[in-house]
């Protein structure tokens, strides 16, 4: 099974270092790379576009839409928190022509969880952020429960609680770089059975983390350039599963890493060293 992934593409006026004005022709460009590679689906991570106002929106992703209609492999799309700002979860439905709910694809051999939690960032006096429903997390939690192969898990905003430090936009807030509740949904995952790979979006680094036995991956923008000397990252990737997990970042902030297929076996931690030194075993 072999995936192609694109993530915050980021369509509409620049911002900061998005260079966004370039996302409808890195999208051509990788229009025409699934051409020649021939992936089985195409996977977008959401963060479409910069948002500014419905209306505007609204037009912003219909192009994107129109984008993706082109490509000759059936395409999911996941929504992130600029696509949520001004649009609800039925708009984004609606012009993307696909539910927003969060589904599994059965592979075969393997599963893919489209994992599509609410991303609405909230600026408010008394919270700023994400904030997980308790639906959300059920969904998930019953789903790596019940997980009888292995899985790959893809959403906008990570969960592994990875270090922010060189982030432009995160090192500084790094409470928006993921959910309030990251450690609810990692314990969750800590009871699976199955071998399980998590690949987002949001944080625009590709960055690969081993957390309590489980690997997570985030993917860099397709339009970002704080990496990249100012030029767009035009990153999209090659992700193979098979027996083992192959994950090709291209463009000009390129990454390839293959992971082995592993279920959890790490022993829990110890209790803390609050009373000294503890004897030796
Ligand atoms: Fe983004």
């Amino acid at each position: 099974m072999k995936v192609a992934i694109v993530t915050d593409i980021h369509h509409g006026k620049p911002s900061h270092t998005k260079r966004s004005d370039t996302a409808m022709d890195q999208m051509a460009q990788f229009e025409e790379w699934v051409r020649g590679e021939k992936p089985d689906t195409v996977i977008d991570l959401g963060n479409r576009i910069n948002d500014k106002d419905a209306a505007t929106d609204r037009v912003l992703m219909s192009d994107v839409n129109d984008a993706f209609s082109s490509f000759n492999v059936p395409v999911h799309n996941i929504s992130g928190n600029h696509d949520r700002y001004h649009l609800s979860v039925t708009e984004n439905a609606e012009i993307m022509g696909q539910p927003m709910m969060s589904e599994v694809i059965d592979t075969g051999s393997w599963q893919i969880f489209l994992w599509r939690a609410e991303t609405k960032i909230t600026w408010s006096e008394t919270h700023r952020g994400f904030d997980l429903p308790e639906s959300d997390y059920l969904w998930l939690a019953h789903q790596i429960a019940a997980a009888e192969k292995p899985t790959l898990v893809l959403s906008h905003v990570p969960v592994s609680g990875h270090s922010q430090i060189g982030n432009y936009y995160f090192q500084e807030n790094q409470d928006l770089s993921t959910y309030p509740q990251n450690f609810r949904v990692r314990q969750a995952l800590s009871l699976t059975r199955v071998p399980i790979v998590w690949l987002s979006g949001h944080v625009h680094r590709n960055t690969v983390t081993q957390i309590d036995g489980i690997f997570h991956l985030t993917q860099q923008s397709l339009t970002e350039s704080f990496t990249t000397g100012g030029e767009p990252a035009g990153a999209w990737a090659a992700l193979e599963l098979a027996s083992e997990v192959s994950w090709t970042v291209k463009g000009l902030d390129p990454l390839a890493c293959i992971l082995p297929l592993h279920t959890k076996r790490w022993v829990p931690p110890l209790q803390p060293f609050s009373h000294g030194r503890p004897q030796q075993r």
